[in-house]
């Protein structure tokens, strides 16, 4: 592992004002490391990436080299335009076409057999590659000023939360990578919904940013890939295996409302337990919890998403001993919540 000097630089005007002169800067200097096979940490819309020049091995070794990767779970290939990603793949399906039209640039990444152009250690060695235009002015200035395609997997250490501000890949990735492009807090918070499609067929391989509602106002025929229902099936997209996203206290999900929070809480008190919970505003003072972090309204799904990361950072070994968090529901951006507190709790179900 090469020691680096970590340095941010602000490039939160570029994203409030169009223009900045220093940000143009900062963005040029990435843009240099990008092309000598370094790697830089930018914003996008959903989360922070860890981005390095897809067509370069070097890149990519420190890309997985930095996060501590498994080396089979195969990294987000980010481009400019449509155009740009027609070059790295076989054919450009009609289903694949309409689907970026739709969405990008956004939370989107399409899984498409790629032409062997790209580094093989960027696909993990697959016959495919996700493919995925970011709907921030920062990602998109930063693959034009390298004129590269950007590899970039989410900019944190493999298995914690994924960053949604600077701070969380400093906190993740210190002293590991040269450069952070800070562009501010990240708009959606989660990341892309990753989708594979062949023969017209659309599968939904993670859920994200882009909703299974949405999904189907534009193509015909989506499903959701098996291994989401049931946790017996092999997942086809090799991430979603691993653990992800796991705070540093044990998370335990609790099926219910604030009532069976308030049980859930009351259990672990005595037990001795010091609690920390994840709640919606509505609830603020009412949980009985040593700790509480609010992630929004109960009734705005994509607060909760912007800020859901950001809580599961904020509590610490130490301070609280179990963590817990009521399930949401499933429809809209509800659906790729659950996903991450199914992982970030790898699964374990609060006593009432
Ligand atoms: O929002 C996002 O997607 C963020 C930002 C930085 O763009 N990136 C991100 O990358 O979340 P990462 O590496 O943390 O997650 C990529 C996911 C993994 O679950 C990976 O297995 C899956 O996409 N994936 C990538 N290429 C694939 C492929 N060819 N086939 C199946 N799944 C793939
Ligand atoms: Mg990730």
């Amino acid at each position: 592992m090469e020691a680096h000097k970590t340095v941010t630089r602000s490039v939160d005007n570029l994203v409030h004002n169009n223009v900045d002169t220093g940000a143009d800067r900062a963005i040029a200097e990435a843009a240099e490391l990008i092309r000598n096979g370094e790697v830089v940490a930018f914003p996008t819309e959903t989360v922070y990436g860890l981005g390095g020049d897809a067509t370069s091995d070097e890149a990519i070794r420190r890309i997985f080299e930095a996060k501590g990767r498994p080396a089979d779970n195969p990294l987000i290939v980010h481009v400019a335009s449509i155009e740009d990603a027609a070059r790295w793949t076989l054919t450009l399906p009609k289903t694949a076409k309409d689907l970026m039209a739709a969405f990008w640039p956004g939370p989107l990444t399409i899984v498409l057999p790629h032409n062997g152009t790209l580094s093989g250690a960027v696909t993990a060695g697959l016959p495919t590659v996700g493919l995925r235009m970011p709907d921030h002015p920062v990602a998109l200035r930063l693959i034009e000023a390298s004129g590269r395609p950007l590899a970039a997997p989410s900019g944190n250490r493999s298995g914690r939360p994924s960053p949604t501000e600077a701070a969380h890949v400093e906190e993740d990735l210190n002293g590991r990578i040269p450069m952070i492009l800070d562009g501010g807090p990240a708009g959606v918070g989660l990341e892309s919904t990753v989708v594979e499609v062949t023969d017209g067929q659309v599968t939904v391989l993670r859920p994200g940013g882009v909703t299974l509602e949405a999904l189907r106002e534009v193509a015909e025929h989506v499903a959701i890939d098996p291994s989401l229902l049931k946790s017996d099936e092999a997942p086809r997209s090799p991430g979603m295996k691993y653990t992800h996203y796991a705070p540093d206290v044990p998370l335990y999900l609790v099926e219910g409302e604030l009532a069976a929070l308030k049980q859930a809480i009351r259990k672990a008190k005595e037990d001795g337990l010091l609690t920390g919970a994840i709640i919606v505003n509505e609830w603020a003072g009412l949980t009985g919890a040593h700790q509480e972090v609010s992630v929004g309204s109960e009734t705005d799904l994509a607060a909760v998403g912007r800020e859901l990361y950001r809580a599961l950072r904020q509590f610490k070994t130490g301070e609280v001993d179990m963590l817990l968090v009521c399930t949401f529901p499933e429809t809209e951006l509800g659906g790729a919540i659950m996903n991450r507190l199914e992982k970030a709790s790898g699964g374990k179900k609060a006593r009432l």
